[in-house]
């Protein structure tokens, strides 16, 4: 009843489960991957070795790092049958439903996968994280109607990212080194959280054997939610409707009044009671990354203004509601030339790391039992047919 599932010690799994991947902390305000605090790895360390720690649990050596950067590299490559399925969407399909359909089209290419096999699921984990990327940049230049770029093997994995989503056939593309930093700090912000409600669907599709490209579509669904991964969509409509700094005691008012449809997004958590640390991270980044690009976002100061109205106030300081992840991202995003419709998709590109590596934690766990979370019943006593009126 209160949204988290017990864990059986009979290893009848009927939920959630035992991970060493990911560490939170809410009332505290901490995040550990791995043992290392996120914060410290934004800082510190390049996309690339957090997905490998993610995966394997450990900080890969030079060797080790470069041989995991060429098979990303080698699985950047995508189907053709699948990039074909790019000319099918309509104009205005979303990208996260175009993600979702090209994602769990990959469980057709490699149908034949056997998820109790070692080898099969370490080649599925780094598909995966190779060709997500590669199939949200082609979602993108989808809905703007240019040709879909192949990777290149002389990028970083932001660098590709950023080559693949703004480059065309017909001129010179230079990566922007600090674009470059700020999507490395933005995967690794948004790679694992623990058991939220997308890695739980992973987990729990997972758990039958499932393919695990099937498994990942399914994740891509679950965060699309604007309760969920689609907050950093949803928060630049807010900021947007609000409009200027000077609205923003009006729109508290609606908030607190309860008004209908209207949620402060971007603030709260379920575990998280405290400031989330990656939102820390995330508004420091987004003021440097603006400035070193020379751009004023009119946002951003609705934004700030909006933070400051809000940590004021009793009523959000009452219900632990600070912002999230999900707050700043967005406006950082809008900085780097990403449009509002791909935010959740950056949302899952990242994920995807985190997913892979905790569904095949669970999946390489002896005796992995089927999820099967349980319910509080609330309907109606045993009753007989024949005896029933029926309604009305
Ligand atoms: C992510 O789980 C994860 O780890 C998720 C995530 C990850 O990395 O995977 O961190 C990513 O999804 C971040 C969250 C992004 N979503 C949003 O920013 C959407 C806005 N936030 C809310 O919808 C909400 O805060 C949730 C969904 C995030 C958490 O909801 P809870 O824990 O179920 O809280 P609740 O609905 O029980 O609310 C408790 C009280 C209620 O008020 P009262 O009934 O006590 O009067 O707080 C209020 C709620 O009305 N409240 C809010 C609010 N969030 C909760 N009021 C206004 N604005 C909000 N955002």
């Amino acid at each position: 009843a209160t949204g988290y599932f017990s864990y059986d010690p009979g290893f009848t799994c009927t939920g959630s489960c035992l991970s060493a991947i990911t560490f939170i902390d809410g009332p505290k305000g901490v995040c550990l991957y791995r043992g290392y605090s996120v914060p410290d790895l934004v800082d510190q360390a390049q996309a690339l070795e957090v997905a490998y720690l993610l995966l394997v649990g450990e900080k890969p050596s030079v060797a080790q790092l470069a041989e995991f950067r060429k098979e990303i590299q080698k699985h950047m490559l995508v189907h053709e049958k699948v990039k074909a399925m790019f000319s099918n969407f309509t104009i205005n399909a979303h990208p996260m439903a175009i993600m979702v359909a090209v994602i769990g089209a990959l469980s057709c290419i490699f149908s034949e996968l056997d998820p109790l096999d070692e080898e099969h699921r370490w080649l599925a984990c780094k598909r995966l994280i190779a060709k997500v990327p590669v199939l949200a940049c082609w979602a993108y230049k989808t809905s703007i109607g240019q040709p879909m770029m192949y990777p290149r093997a002389d990028l970083s994995f932001a660098e590709n990212f950023l080559y693949m989503m703004f480059a065309t056939p017909m001129e010179e593309y230079q990566v922007n080194p600090v674009a470059a930093k700020a999507i490395n700090a933005f995967m690794i912000l948004h790679m694992d959280h623990e058991q939220n409600a997308s890695t739980s669907t992973v987990r729990i599709a997972g758990s039958s054997q499932a393919n695990p490209y099937a498994c990942i579509a399914a994740g891509v669904a679950s965060l699309w939610g604007p309760a969920h991964g689609g907050a950093n969509e949803a928060v630049i409509k807010m900021l947007e409707e609000i409009g200027v700094p000077e609205n923003v005691p009006n729109f508290v008012a609606d908030v607190k009044a309860k008004k209908e449809g209207v949620r402060l997004m971007g603030f709260g958590h379920r575990v998280y009671k405290n400031y989330d640390p990656r939102a820390k991270v995330m508004k420091g980044l987004v003021a440097q990354v603006l400035q070193e690009l020379g751009i004023e976002d009119p946002l951003l100061k609705v934004a700030q203004e909006l933070e400051k109205v809000a940590l004021a106030d009793d009523y959000f300081v009452q219900r632990k509601l600070y912002p999230n992840v999900d707050y700043y991202s967005g406006i950082m995003l809008r900085a780097l030339g990403i449009p509002t419709s791909m935010f959740t998709v950056m949302f899952a590109m990242s994920r995807t790391v985190g997913w892979v590596s905790q569904w095949n934690e669970m999946v390489s766990e002896g005796q992995m039992r089927i999820g099967r979370p349980r319910q509080l019943y609330v309907g109606p006593k045993e009753r007989k047919w024949s005896e029933s009126k029926g309604a009305g």
